[in-house]
């Protein structure tokens, strides 16, 4: 029998690592659908229909080394206010949330449009000059020429397109529980998301 674990929230607000410990822990799979708008936003980038994109995605477009970049988290964000690429892209979300060793995604509008009916919903947010200075750690990590001033402002313009946008727009959805981690640690956030998912799995542990 298939359980959904889905996470929404805005950039850098520790989703990702949130998510990859939760799968770890109860043996699920995981799935990173803003790699899904990354991929086709450089395939874009490179000339591409964004539909067509969309539509032929492949694991090789996923596995593709450049997708971390801010040119394409930005170009992610452009072409994810396109309700026909995001048409596009549901079957596969909503077939990998039905796996039968479960799953975990984390996204936009996981929660709300994706897997509505998911078991476990979470909204994992933080303020947005915190998110930013995690996320200018993480590029300057990886060597990429970055300013605090820079990687705060590509934080802000993407919370701009990804709540204002008229289709699938990122709000927590009304039965979410909602994770600040603006004063947590890795270790407690992690916690606090498998101690949810715990409560349904197995209620009264
Ligand atoms: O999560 P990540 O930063 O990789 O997402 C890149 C962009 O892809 C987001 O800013 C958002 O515009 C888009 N996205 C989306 N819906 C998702 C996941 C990502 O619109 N479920």
């Amino acid at each position: 029998m298939s359980f959904t674990v889905a996470i929404d929230g805005p950039a850098a607000a520790g989703k990702g690592t949130i998510s990859r410990a939760v799968a770890a822990h109860f043996g699920m799979q995981h799935l990173d659908t803003g790699l899904l708008y990354r991929a086709v936003g450089a395939r874009v980038d490179a000339g591409e229909d964004a539909v067509t994109a969309a539509r032929t995605l492949t694991p090789n477009d996923l596995a593709r080394s450049d997708l971390r970049t801010p040119a394409a988290a930005a170009a992610a964000s452009r072409i994810a206010t396109r309700p026909e690429v995001r048409e596009a892209l549901v079957e596969f979300q909503r077939s990998f949330a039905r796996l039968p060793q479960g799953a975990v995604l984390d996204g936009r509008d996981i929660c709300t449009v994706i897997c509505p009916d998911a078991e476990v919903k979470l909204y994992v947010t933080a303020s947005p000059e915190i998110r930013a200075e995690r996320r200018y750690a993480e590029l300057v990590e990886k060597g990429l020429d970055v300013t605090r001033q820079s990687v705060l402002e590509d934080v802000l313009a993407r919370d701009a397109r990804d709540m204002g946008r008229a289709d699938a727009p990122l709000v927590a959805a009304p039965d979410a529980t909602v994770l600040d981690t603006s004063s947590m640690s890795i270790a407690q956030a992690v916690a606090a998301a498998i101690d949810a998912v715990t409560r349904v799995k197995t209620p009264g542990a």
